[in-house]
Formats: C-alpha cells, structure tokens, sequence
C-alpha cells in the first residue's frame, strides 16, 4: 500500500450527499483511519461477498449482478495483494473496497452497500480479524508450552531452590519450577479459546443501528461467514466491543506471565545466579562492554506486558461513558487491539526461541540448595515423632541459628546440637537435611517429588492435544 492521499482528494465517499462543501483537511486528518484498519481489507471483502449472496437471495440484487459483484471483490482483492495507490478520499478499507470496487465493475458497485452500514460492517470484520488473530497467537502459545514442556523433561531429575520473597525457600525439581510457567499459559490458551468464541456472534444485518430493512437471511449469512450465532439486537450489535475486551484481558494477562517467566531467567542468568546462560542466538552485546551477554528479548516481554495492559486500559476507557449503539470513539478499538495482538505475536517467538536455547547449569543449581532450606523437613520429622508443629519449628530454629553463628551448615553440626534441641531427634534425622529427602516426602498430587514431577509431565503433555 501506498498513499498518495496529500495532493488532494478524488472524492469517493460513502457519504457527504447533505452537505455543500467537502469536510475540512483536519476533519478528514483526524477522521482517516485507513492507515489502522486497512489490514482488515481480506475479511470486508469476504463479508462482502457473502452479503451479495445475501441481498441476492433477498431478491434485492439479481443472481448475475450478485455474481458480478462477487468477481469484482475478488479483482479487489487481488489488486490490494498486488499493491494499491491510496487516494485521499480513502476514509477506512470500507471505503477503499467500495472505490476499487466501483473501479472495477462500474456502477452495480452501488447496489452492494444495500441495506448494510459500516457499523455492522467493521463490527463484522473485526470479529472475523480478531477471530483468525486467536487462532495465530493460539498456535504461537502451543510452541511456547512444548519449549517449556522440553526444557522440563531436561531438568526432571535437577534440582534447584524454589524462592519465596525471593529468598531460597525449599528446594524442588527443576521441572517443577519450568512447569510452574506452563500451567499459566494453558489457562491463557483457555481464555482466548473463550475470546474466540466470543467474537463469533454475527453482527451483519444490524444496519446502521435499527436492523436492514431488507429480508436478509442472517442465519445462511452466519454459516457462510463461520459465526456460532447471530446477533440478538441491532443497537447492541454495533456497539458491542466486549469480545475486543475479552480478547485484550486475555493478553494483559499473558503478557504479566510472561514478564514472570522472563523475570525468572534474567535474575536466573545473572552472575549472580548463574543458573542458565542465554543462548547465542537470543543474546545481544554492548557496544561498550566486550563481556556482556543481554537477555534482550526477555527484558522486552518483561517491558511490554506494560503496554498489553495499556491497550486493555484504554479499550475500556474508551467504551465507559459511551451511549448506546455506534459512537466514532469505537474506531479507537482497533489502535489497541492489533497493537496488543501485534507485540504478542512478536514476542511469544522471540521467548520460545529465548526458553530454547538456554543451557542450564547443573551444579550451580545443585550448590545453591543448601542445608537450612530443609529446616521445614526436619520439623516436618519431628512431628512425625509425634512432637507438635509449633515445637518443633522452635526446635529446629535453634538449630539454624546455631549453625549460622558457627557459619556451618546443619549437616555439619554434631548429634548431641540435635539432640539438645529436641530429644525426639534419632540418627537418621540427618538424612532429612538430603534435598532428595525433601523432594521424596513431596509425590503428592501437584507436588515436587519424583513420581509427582513425572505425572505433571504427562499430564503437561496430554493437555497439549487434549480438547474442549
Ligand atoms: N472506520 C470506522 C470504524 O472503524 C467504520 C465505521 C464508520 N461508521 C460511521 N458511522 N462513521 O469504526
């Protein structure tokens, strides 16, 4: 597409008949939203199609101009393929199509915006959009979940600590902790199923607000567009952006999970950590510093999950305080939704590429579980010897404590501290400051043992072809 549209305007309007002069250039400016809704151009022909079957059958169009019209659309498209001159009087892709249209079959090109607006119009072609845009992201979210179930099944039998205010609190597989970003994403999946399904209400045949006041079959309209159902009510029909919302919470949300999974493997990547190294192929340099390795593509997912929740703020901001029924304010929907589709189908490549080529660093993961993170289990112990809780977390604290003011471990203090501590204790209670102890105690359903690791695993695998 190119725009020729700043030396003055060939007029082809879809409107303008009650007025005497054309619209002011900074009317037209602000009014102009082809430069946004332009990639919509393949589903308004496709409606447009199916509403000069429609208008045939209704008897308002004969079969042949029905079919004229339907060649010329598809000459339309053809022609937007191949790369189109845009004139200033092209106000949205309706307007585009209506032109190209008229340039292509002449005057029956009038007869199509019969009984139709553009508001059921974009209405209908930003479902059908928004409905092939799920379907793509979809797609993109199951590469990223078998990347996660991959570098899973890699780290199954490592084990690493899990944090809790980022302090190390127990330890656990480091499946568990690659898994525990998988499960999000299968609920994301979820949700933009039910956003798709959302968008398959069939608006086409509202009109401007009241309804076409041609006998349009809605019904053969739906199936030949793939809609589950047609619309109830006309006013609410043009107006009715929930399924833009649903689509825009979805990704905010995506996007928040994202920036975690990300968030994790740069703190991970650290030097610090050290717990991952980034891939060469996914790792930027500094053009000052010759030893830097930068996450970049996981510090933009972190950043633009920001921008995701933006363009959900402002769809909402923008359908609050309107009246029922079409308002201009609704062609700012598109602005944010393809903005937020756009960066997601960006990024969500760039993470699984990024999850995919890092190597992990075993015994760093292993040395960072150090004894005091299996305090819990030795109290866990404890009352299994039938000692309370609340004791044997006090037993145990003396403990740590004993072993941070020598600045040893636990495993390194002798019996008699233990027995001190607690008379309950017996010799194998050393055996329990083992993180492979610890994890072994953990085979419960959603737990970190072994057994359960393995489970989650399947069961990440078999949700993958699972349906409904
Ligand atoms: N470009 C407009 C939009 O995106 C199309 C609908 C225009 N309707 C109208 N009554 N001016 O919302």
């Amino acid at each position: 597409m190119t725009d020729s549209h700043s030396g003055g305007s060939r007029s082809h309007k879809l409107w303008g008949g009650r007025f005497t002069g054309g619209p002011a250039p900074e009317l037209e400016a602000v009014n102009r939203s082809i430069d946004v809704d332009f990639r919509l151009w393949p589903f308004d022909i496709q409606l447009s199609k199916a509403w000069a079957a429609a208008l045939a059958q209704a008897g308002v169009l004969t079969n042949a101009e029905a079919t004229e019209l339907q060649q010329g659309l598809d000459e339309v498209g053809r022609r937007i393929a191949g790369g189109i001159t845009l004139e200033g009087s092209d106000e949205d892709v309706h307007t585009l199509i209506d032109r190209l249209l008229h340039d292509v079959v002449g005057g029956v090109a009038s007869r199509l915006h019969t009984g139709r607006s553009r508001n059921d119009q974009v209405a209908t072609a930003t479902r059908l959009w928004t409905k092939d845009a799920c379907a793509r992201l979809d797609a993109r979210l199951l590469a990223l979940q078998q990347a996660l179930i991959a570098q899973a099944e890699s780290l199954e039998l490592d084990v690493m600590p899990a944090y809790t205010h980022l302090q190390r609190a127990q330890p656990v597989s480091g499946a568990h902790w690659m898994l525990s970003h998988f499960w999000p994403i299968a609920r994301d999946r979820r949700r933009l199923a039910a956003a798709a399904d959302a968008c398959a209400v069939l608006p086409l045949g509202s009109g401007a607000i009241a309804g076409s006041a041609f006998p349009v079959d809605r019904s053969a309209l739906q199936v030949a567009l793939g809609f589950r159902a047609v619309s109830q009510n006309s006013i609410d029909a043009v107006g009715d952006r929930d399924f833009i919302a649903e689509v825009l919470f979805t990704l905010a949300v995506l996007g928040a999970h994202l920036s975690r999974l990300a968030e994790d493997l740069i703190l991970f990547g650290s030097s610090e950590f050290a717990f991952v190294r980034f891939g060469d192929a996914y790792s930027t340099g500094s053009s000052m510093m010759p030893q830097k390795r930068n996450p970049d593509a996981l510090e933009l997912a972190r950043g633009s999950g920001a921008r995701m929740l933006g363009d959900l703020v402002a769809l909402l901001g923008t359908i609050k305080g309107l009246p029922s029924g079409y308002n201009k304010d609704l062609q700012e929907d598109k602005r944010s939704l393809f903005d937020a589709v756009d960066g997601m189908s960006l990024l969500l490549p760039a993470i699984t590429g990024s999850l995919a080529s890092l190597t992990f660093n075993r015994a760093r993961m292993k040395t960072a579980v150090t004894s005091t993170m299996m305090a819990t289990d030795l109290a866990d112990y404890l009352v299994r010897k039938q000692v309370t809780f609340r004791e044997a977390h006090g037993a145990v604290g003396k403990l740590v404590r004993e072993a941070e003011e020598k600045g040893v471990e636990m495993t390194e203090l002798p019996f008699s501290s233990f027995k001190a501590a607690s008379g309950s204790f017996e010799a194998d209670a050393l055996d329990e400051l083992s993180p492979s102890t610890s994890l072994a105690h953990r085979n419960l359903d959603g737990g970190t043992g072994p057994d359960a690791v393995r489970r989650q695993i399947a069961a990440a695998k078999t949700s993958l072809t699972a349906t409904g």
